[in-house]
């Protein structure tokens, strides 16, 4: 197998986590005997150095002609005083619309070293692994009009959706719901929202072909309330844009780390890119101690979800989970008589681990 992967490194620690994971894809690859091109590029704040561009056309070329890509993070304090087109974040949003990247998809588990990490009690959280598929490019953050009105007497933003918008990302959803428990939870506010009844028909329609997958249709009140009290109850959730970026910054305080949180974002070829929750954290940027962990499990999933290497992203998965059971982590991190090291020690032992599990 030969696959062709962009890395975006982008800015602060986005640079760090990038490298670490090289490491642990490299591994891979010599056991597996497979070929990963790496081809790097610039995003963000380095991209706006040499081209004056947050995603110059040169770096989203590359993309258009890859397998699949692997972003670090953007941003920092040396650009934050740039006007909102040519900001290092504005690079981030770009390119996920121009590959047509349509579908987020949020896994949360909890990692067994990492349970009291979580500020919520280790009962609840204990076994949950549910993966949130957010619709990514429709809904109130795009829809037309979005404006002031009668001199700032009123406002006014618009929820607008395409059918095809809904039903492929259902679809999606579906999917995903049978390759994992069979179980779907459509989130939505039916109850109000002509939006979300339409969604809810699109659903009913779409689940006559899962016929294996149950389906359970919930608010996103309830929902919300119910992710943090019973969250091992659910599997996939399926949602649209809004609902879906705030649920999965609720769910992903089940994890106790924004290090530790993976993202993939993908459309309906195997083509997606890949990256962790957090940011270029300018605060611990150069000092070797990144959580590179998020940008690693970013990388599994794409092992997963773009190459179809299920179990060699198994693999990844729990040589990170061994590495934290023997108690080593970032300073990011506690762990009860864990031991604090460097990024690279971090990666060193997850590299063991990986020709151990293998
Ligand atoms: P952030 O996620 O970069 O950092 C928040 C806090 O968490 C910091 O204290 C940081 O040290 C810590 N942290 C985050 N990731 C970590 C990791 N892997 N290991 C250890 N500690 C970690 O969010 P913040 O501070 O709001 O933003 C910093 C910059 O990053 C800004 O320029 C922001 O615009 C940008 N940003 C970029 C994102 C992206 O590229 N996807 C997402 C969020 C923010
Ligand atoms: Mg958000």
């Amino acid at each position: 197998m030969k696959k062709r992967i962009v890395l975006l490194p982008g800015d602060g620690i986005g640079r760090e986590v990038i490298y670490s994971t090289k490491v642990i894809l490299n591994v891979i690859a010599k056991r597996f005997h497979y070929t990963f091109e790496f081809i790097e590029m610039p995003i963000g704040g380095e991209a706006i150095d040499q081209y004056n561009i947050p995603l110059p056309e040169v770096t989203l070329e590359a993309c258009q002609t890859a397998d699949a890509v692997l972003l670090g993070a953007v941003g920092g304090p040396k650009w934050d005083s740039l006007p909102a087109p040519i900001r290092p974040e504005k690079g981030l949003l770009e390119i996920r619309k121009k590959l047509g990247l349509f579908a987020n998809l949020r896994p949360v588990k909890s990692f067994s070293a990492l349970l009291h990490a979580s500020p919520l009690k280790e009962k609840f959280i204990k076994d949950s692994d549910l993966l949130i598929v957010r619709e990514l490019t429709g809904g109130l953050y795009f829809g037309k009009p979005s404006e002031r009105r009668n001199n700032d007497k009123a406002v006014v933003d618009t929820l607008y959706y395409e059918r095809y918008e809904m039903e492929r990302i259902v679809e999606k959803a579906f999917q995903f719901a049978r390759s994992r428990k069979k179980h779907l939870t459509s989130v939505d506010k039916a109850n109000v929202l002509e939006s979300s009844k339409m969604w809810r028909e699109i659903v009913k329609e779409k689940s006559k072909a899962y016929p294996d997958v149950t389906v359970e249709h919930m608010y996103v009140d309830a929902a919300s309330m119910k992710l943090i009290t019973n969250p091992s109850s659910f599997d996939v959730i399926v949602t649209e844009n809004m609902f879906g970026d705030i649920l999965s910054d609720e769910a992903s305080v089940l994890t106790g780390s924004l290090g530790m949180l993976p993202s993939a974002s993908i459309r309906s070829d195997s083509f997606g890119l890949y990256e962790p929750v957090h940011g270029s954290a300018p605060d611990i940027a150069g000092k070797g101690i990144a959580n590179p962990l998020g940008m690693i499990l970013s990388a599994a999933l794409m092992l997963r979800f773009s190459f179809g290497l299920e179990m060699e992203a198994t693999i990844i998965e729990k040589a990170v989970n061994h590495t934290l059971l023997d108690g080593y982590h970032t300073p990011d991190l506690h762990i009860e008589n864990g031991r604090i090291v460097s990024t690279d020690e971090l990666v060193a032992r997850i590299a063991d681990k990986v020709e151990e599990e293998v």
